[in-house]
């Protein structure tokens, strides 16, 4: 295994160690929720966003044990956002991570709550003490992913994404949508690593312009995924963009010129890494796994 495929595998264990202990089953009668949570966290995942804030608080030195904790957070909001993003009100998909999506396995109503639990556990778990003992550091990182994931980000851009079923965007739109739909939370996922490693502001600027170039190229590779790419290997359905009229890079640019795109952006991403030098090697392999990934 190489360095990387090591590290990658190292992430998702200690993320699934940490969301093991930091999300345990209660015996109330409300037990279904804290199933449903469970299952959708343990469905697998390819955990690159928990990678990316191990690997940028890395550069730091910060401890494994205030990054793990953060990793954990920032996977359960991903995987908040995949039960929400699945419901049938939105992509309806009944297929996740290879496995039955949580509406379909458990029921609407219990995955709306699914999703609303790990948001909130998430932010529990950021603003624990435990996770650093500055009460500023903590402030800021339940700051940022606020800021990350409302409707300035993440939840804006899950909106422009109906949106774009029935309005034609253009290039400029496309990727204003991209960048708040998936853009916002990696880029939270390497600031995360900043902030608990109070990097200055070269350090932060440096991270800051590989995650904006990163995440849109992994956007970039996950509509051209679902063109491509094989459900079985995705665990998820393909075609979905296109059956859904919706407006993506690929819509926009086709296949090729979407690649070329993908491929500019990661090589744009890693340059962003120089002033890490050799400590920076992890995160310009993940880079170069996005744009290679089959799943
Ligand atoms: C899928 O994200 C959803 C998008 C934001 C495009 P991932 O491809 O990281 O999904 P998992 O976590 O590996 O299942
Ligand atoms: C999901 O985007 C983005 C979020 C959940 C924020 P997609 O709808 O493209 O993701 P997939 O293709 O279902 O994984
Ligand atoms: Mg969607
Ligand atoms: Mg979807
Ligand atoms: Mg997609």
């Amino acid at each position: 295994m190489s360095h990387f495929t090591n590290a990658l595998a190292e992430a998702a264990s200690l993320t699934n160690a940490g969301m093991d202990r930091l999300l345990p089953l209660a015996d109330g009668l409300e037990v279904q929720v804290l199933e449903a949570m469970r299952y959708s966290c343990f469905a697998g995942g390819k955990r690159l966003r928990p990678f990316l804030v191990l690997a940028s608080a890395d550069l730091f030195n910060v401890s494994r044990v205030c990054s793990e904790r953060v990793a954990v957070a920032v996977e359960m909001v991903h995987t908040y956002s995949l039960i929400h993003d699945d419901l049938p009100a939105m992509d309806d998909d009944d297929l996740r991570r290879g496995k039955p999506t949580c509406h379909k396995k458990f029921d609407e109503a219990t995955a709306i709550l699914a999703g609303d639990g790990l948001i909130s556990l998430a932010f529990e778990i950021l603003a624990s003490t435990a996770t650093h003992q500055s009460a500023e550091i903590r402030a800021e990182l339940i700051l940022e992913l606020a800021r990350a994931i409302g409707a300035q980000g993440m939840v804006g851009g899950q909106m422009l994404d109906l949106v774009a079923e029935n309005h034609d965007l253009d290039m400029s739109e496309i990727t204003r949508l991209q960048r708040m739909k998936t853009g916002a939370l990696i880029n939270y996922a390497c600031m995360s690593g900043a902030i608990l490693g109070k990097a200055n502001g070269a350090q932060r600027h440096g991270l800051s312009a590989y995650a904006h170039d990163l995440g849109l190229a992994f956007q970039i590779v996950d509509d051209l995924l679902d063109i491509e790419g094989l459900a079985k290997e995705m665990g998820k359905a393909v075609n979905k963009d296109e059956e859904a009229g919706k407006a993506t890079f690929v819509s926009i640019l086709g296949v090729e010129r979407a690649r070329d795109r993908a491929h500019i952006l990661i090589e744009q991403s890693i340059k962003h890494l120089e002033i890490f030098g050799e400590k920076s090697k992890l995160l310009k392999d993940l880079a170069d796994f996005v744009v290679q990934r089959r799943y």
